[in-house]
């Protein structure tokens, strides 16, 4: 086939994408250009509509108005299969792998070799180690998918649109859930594809890998496109600033609380995952764990919430025993918790935003003899929606129409609002704008300083410093340190979350 524009270095022309849901305007008339060979990162507010266009170019939503020219050719996707034939691939934030296959069985997946009108099982993997050599993608062929950490399975997605000759990448938020090592191994590889010519759509939240790892920016904000920035020549409080039209203080450090009362005491904790584990935490005071994932802190919080069984130790809450309470009684004795996982723990997707901001009220002011009244439920939703900022058209719509940013938002937003003495909270911010982080980080020090006790769990050392009075460093399932706010620089955590921290965990004064 014979090209029908001459090739200008153009992957991807989007003109005029304008796509509307009942009470919304996603995308107003948005151009975007992308390069060959560039990183072409897409930001925005939670709900501007960066995942809108996305699904848009990638024949997921058809688009209300304009048009997509790919590599010039123009075309409006009637599926992603037919995206994919033109030379796009998506990876979505929630990874579409099959758990039970391998590595190489998951590349080849609907685009097999085959012999003899058979999967050939050897081709596959020969083809697996000669991309993943290629592309810097080290994973094992032979390896179950289910088996494999986060940022594994990511490369897998990466080399299974590589298998089927994608030339143009689009990345949804692709680091939210990886550690800040798989993260920097992410930005190699997307570098080298972007040096071989292929071109990369970045959608995220992170300012520090927008600077250090794309060439352009495109921002947008309430559907609409504000800036187009060079990420050569502009800088964070750029990029912020167009982003939420006001400047952004970026990671502030808040002033420490001042602590009461013991409300968590935890002493000698075990679960399969934990060892040995003993901290307080108090009123008025936020205890942050910081650590590389994987290193129990998951496990930690799901056993403190009643998740995960306790095996040793003893586990008191505001001076009653609940090691082995379940989830709802500890609810009831005065815990609320974020959990890590906002769809599949979290939230109800098929309810509506009222309902979702109600789960758990049973037995709060809201209720009356355990009923909650439907003035009551909307009355609290509009609260919250006003509070946390949590954008949606109505509080009728269900939770799945709320961009990730924003079910986020919804999501601490009713656990705050528990008022409840210990809350415990997990990657508070993962997937939420700048100008919501802010939001959000001064509603926890509100709360702390109303007196509640928070344990923070975060993956953001920035968060953990900003808001933390004292922090804790897991490792292996252990804490191996404690430091006050003061001791808790970068240098400090990061060395100790590597592990090169004393076993002891009280060195306050071995730390200068
Ligand atoms: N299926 C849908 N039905 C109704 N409204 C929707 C639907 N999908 C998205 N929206 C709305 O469109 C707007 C844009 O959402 P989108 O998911 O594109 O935002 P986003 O920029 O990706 O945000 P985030 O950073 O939070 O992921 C939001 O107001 C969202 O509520
Ligand atoms: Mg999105």
């Amino acid at each position: 086939m014979t090209r029908q524009r001459a090739d200008d270095g153009t992957a991807v022309e989007l003109r005029g994408i304008t796509k509307r849901f009942p009470g919304t305007l996603a995308n107003d008339a948005v151009d975007l250009t992308v390069r060959r060979g560039e990183i072409h990162a897409l930001m925005g507010e939670n709900g501007a509509g960066k995942s809108t266009l996305m699904s848009v170019l990638y024949g997921m939503e058809r688009p209300d108005a304009g048009t997509i020219r790919v590599e010039g050719r123009e075309a409006v996707f009637a599926s992603p299969g037919a995206a994919m034939a033109a030379g796009l691939g998506m990876v979505h934030q929630s990874f579409k792998l099959f758990d039970s296959l391998t590595v190489a069985e998951n590349v080849v997946f609907a685009a097999e070799p085959r012999r003899f009108g058979l999967v050939d099982r050897a081709a596959a993997r020969r083809r697996v180690r000669e991309l993943a050599e290629e592309h810097g993608l080290a994973v094992d062929p032979e390896a179950r998918v289910g088996d494999l950490p986060v940022g594994l399975r990511q490369r897998v997605e990466i080399l299974k649109l590589l298998h089927r000759g994608a030339r143009t990448l689009i990345l949804d938020e692709p680091t939210a859930v990886l550690t800040p090592a798989e993260a920097d191994a992410l930005f190699a590889v997307l570098k080298s594809l972007a040096a071989q010519g292929r071109s990369v759509i970045l959608v995220t939240h992170k300012l520090r890998e927008v600077l250090e790892g794309s060439d352009r920016v495109t921002v947008l904000r309430d559907g609409r496109v504000v800036a187009r920035l060079i990420t050569a020549e502009t800088s964070a409080d750029e990029i912020a600033a167009a982003m939420t039209g006001r400047a952004v203080e970026l990671d502030r450090i808040h002033a420490p609380g001042t602590p009461g009362e013991v409300v968590l005491d935890v002493a000698g904790l075990g679960t399969d995952a934990v060892h040995a584990v003993d901290l307080t935490v108090r009123a008025g005071e936020i205890v942050g764990i910081a650590g590389v994932a994987g290193n129990g802190q998951s496990e930690l919080v799901e056993a403190l919430a009643g998740l995960r069984p306790v095996t040793a130790g003893r586990v008191a809450l505001a001076g009653q025993d609940v090691t082995h309470a379940s989830a709802a009684e500890r609810r009831t004795r005065g815990l609320a918790y974020v959990p890590e996982d906002r769809h599949a723990v979290g939230t109800a997707p098929a309810a509506s935003v009222a309902d979702n901001l109600a789960m758990g009220h049973h037995r709060t002011s809201l209720s009356t003899r355990g009923m909650l009244p439907p003035a009551a439920v909307r009355a609290h939703a509009r609260r919250l929606v006003e509070r946390f900022g949590v954008k949606a058209s109505t509080p009728e719509v269900p939770a799945s129409a709320l961009s990730g940013g924003n079910l986020q938002k919804l999501l601490i937003g009713r656990e705050l609002a528990h008022e409840a003495p210990l809350l415990l909270v997990e990657q508070p911010t993962r997937g939420v704008d700048i100008g919501a982080i802010q939001n959000i980080h001064d509603q926890l020090i509100a709360y702390r300083d109303a007196g509640h006790a928070v344990l923070l769990v975060s993956a953001e050392l920035s968060e953990i410093r900003g808001l933390a009075d004292r922090v804790l460093v897991m490792y292996e399932g252990r804490v191996t340190a404690s430091y006050t706010k003061q001791e808790a620089d970068e240098r400090t955590l990061g060395l100790a979350m590597a592990g090169g921290a004393l076993t002891d965990p009280a060195p306050a004064e071995a730390v200068d």
